[in-house]
């Protein structure tokens, strides 16, 4: 039998929307972002997926992600791009990882630590990590200095964008070129220059560069208002339990903490063990929509940490009895999509947040 609470990660699903979006992308390479424990997917697994299906670079946000994956034995080249002020970069020296640093004074802590390759971050509008325009200055000649004494080498420049509009994206790859410019007077050439993600990196080839990093897309989400299907992908995560206890109410039933449900009339209950404790939104009481017996249901009442409720009025429901939360719409199934949605949030959210208690079982 199935778990009770399940994660299933369709790994070949995964490969296939890399290859997808790699053909889409070529010649640019694809870096596949495995960071936040792949979006909830599982950082090994899909990193390894990744490799497999012809990724070119892993991209993690800490250090300690980064660590994760060379323990695994995982040798492709590896980048994160976000540090503790404090950060001792000797781990990442030793492990052949690459950073992504912000400014001048996190280079000169990696060259001394002995780290051999960066990715310097450029801030073109966002206003996140990077170096802003006023810092570009000192930002880059100090690794250009640092490079001509042989202490480190700029592999990569990258940046990131708002994704507000193609409009403003384009502003920021305008700056994004300013700064290669000055890069360049200044003697580095770097091997990859990045900064579009999966959105931007699917419609417009001029902001692929040489490399776009995957996100979303390799785990067959779609960034936008399109759907999965419409992108060419397939979601990978499916999210399913067993119904836990059946129960018969007459009309007018108070569901859940603070009756935030009713039954309209008699009716059949179905519990689920999915809770707030399992990643399941609390915001999707009584709006998101699950597949039981080949039935879309809405919950009924309050999200609670452990478990919900749905109302199958008088369709028969047994205990044991399989509840997907979301998976492929094309098996009828929610996606994450509807659920984020009912949750009033993204997509990305939705599927990252998921975990606690349930099991994870790749395909
Ligand atoms: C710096 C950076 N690059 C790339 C990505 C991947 O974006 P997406 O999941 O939209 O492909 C992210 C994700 O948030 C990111 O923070």
């Amino acid at each position: 039998m199935n778990p009770l609470r399940e994660l299933r990660i369709d790994l070949e699903a995964y490969r296939r929307n890399v290859r997808t979006i790699r053909e889409r992308v070529a010649p640019a390479k694809v870096l596949a972002v495995v960071k936040a424990n792949a979006y909830g997917h599982g950082a090994v697994p899909i990193a390894r997926a990744a490799v497999e299906a012809g990724a070119d670079w892993l991209g993690v946000v800490t250090l300690e992600e980064a660590l994760e994956l060379r323990a695994a034995g995982i040798t492709a080249p590896v980048v994160a791009w976000q540090f503790d002020p404090a950060c001792d970069f000797h781990a990442a020296a030793w492990n052949h990882i690459d950073v992504g640093l912000s400014y001048a004074a996190q280079l000169v802590a990696a060259a001394e630590a002995g780290v051999q390759w960066v990715h310097l971050a450029i801030d073109t509008g966002l206003s996140r990590n990077g170096s802003s325009p006023e810092q570009w200055e000192e930002f880059l000649t100090t690794a250009a200095r640092l490079q001509q004494e042989g202490r480190l080498r700029v592999r990569g420049v990258f940046s990131h964008l708002s994704n507000t509009s193609w409009e403003d994206d384009r502003e920021q790859l305008h700056q994004f070129d300013a700064a290669l410019a000055r890069a360049a007077e200044l003697g580095i050439h770097p091997e990859v220059r990045h900064i579009a993600a999966t959105q931007v990196a699917v419609d417009h080839p001029e902001a692929r560069y040489d490399m776009v990093r995957l996100g979303i897309g390799g785990y067959g989400v779609s960034p936008d208002d399109r759907s999965s299907a419409e992108l060419g992908l397939t979601p990978v995560m499916r999210v399913s339990g067993r119904v836990i206890h059946v129960k018969r109410v007459p009309a007018d039933t108070g569901v859940s903490y603070g009756f935030l449900y009713r039954t309209p009339r008699e009716t059949t209950l179905a519990l689920v063990p999915f809770g707030y404790a399992d990643g399941v939104p609390r915001s999707v009481t009584n709006r998101a929509e699950v597949l039981l017996n080949g039935h879309r249901y809405r919950i009924a009442g309050r999200v609670a940490m452990d478990q919900f409720l749905v109302d199958v009025g008088d369709d028969p429901v047994q205990i044991g009895d399989e509840v997907v939360l979301f998976g492929d719409p094309a098996r009828g199934e929610p996606s994450a999509a509807e659920w984020a949605e009912a949750a009033g949030t993204i997509a990305y959210e939705i599927v990252t947040r998921m975990g606690g208690r349930c099991e994870r079982v790749y395909r």
